[in-house]
């Protein structure tokens, strides 16, 4: 869901349909809650997630919704595809009655698996996609050829890719194993590691996002599951 603001006064003449002179007696007489206290300024903006009361009715309760899914090798990042199960048709609706809200925070290719997160709340999301935020996400991958020292430099440095004319952010790169290595990113530009991995013509062979910020993929789910996010989980998203 996106964010939609309004002031509380016009809010409440439309929803009961009197004047907004009207409002702010009903206001003087503290009939009208906002996120459970009593509201007194006809200015306050509130937006579509602010519970509001109104003599002790709920007029207004959007709840926001957080969740992580494991997301699976080829099933889609997106909400809705004629040719792929997408990541929508994995929640049931029994469990996430408000399922068709969401949307996706932060794609993976088709063939990537790993930590893929859902929500319905925009300012939520643009916190962990704005570039200037420089989240990190940590992917595990696997190659087809060996690995060499060199990569670690040329993934620090950053690589030019000219169809975009961009110089790729300083990415972290660890080697695990002669065939695996860790990958930190701050970005998400298209097919970013497995072009980076196509410099030195190394075909990325599996692809999975373990972390994004501070949050890891629940080693519980296993591919296709998914869960709700606690309350530290959303606040620490909220902190960055
Ligand atoms: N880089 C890729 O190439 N694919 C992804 O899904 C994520 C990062």
């Amino acid at each position: 869901m996106s964010l939609n603001t309004a002031r509380l006064d016009r809010f409440l003449a439309q929803y009961c349909q009197i004047s907004r002179r009207d409002v702010r007696l009903m206001l003087a007489k503290n009939r009208v809650l906002v996120d459970g206290r009593i509201a007194h300024d006809i200015d306050e903006i509130i937006d579509n997630f602010s519970h509001i009361v109104l003599d002790g009715q709920v007029i207004q309760d959007n709840a926001s919704h957080y969740i992580m899914l494991h997301k699976p090798v080829g099933v889609v990042s997106a909400t809705q595809d004629s040719e792929h199960k997408t990541v929508l048709d994995l929640l049931c609706l029994s469990e996430y009655s408000y399922k068709e809200q969401l949307h996706i925070v932060g794609r993976l290719d088709l063939n990537t698996s790993g930590l893929l997160l859902l929500t319905n709340d925009s300012r939520w999301s643009e916190r962990l996609t704005l570039p200037e935020k420089k989240v990190s996400k940590r992917y595990l991958v696997t190659l087809k050829n060996k690995l060499t020292p060199e990569y670690i430099a040329a993934f620090a440095n950053g690589m030019y890719f000219d169809y975009e004319d961009i110089t790729t952010k300083a990415a972290k790169l660890t080697i695990l194993s002669d065939y695996q290595a860790e990958v930190e990113l701050t970005e998400g530009r298209y097919h970013q590691i497995k072009r980076m991995f196509g410099r030195f013509r190394n075909p990325v062979i599996a692809l999975h996002r373990c972390s994004i910020g501070n949050l890891q993929l629940d080693e519980q789910l296993r591919a296709g599951e998914s869960r709700v996010l606690n309350h530290d989980e959303i606040e620490n998203i909220n902190n960055i």
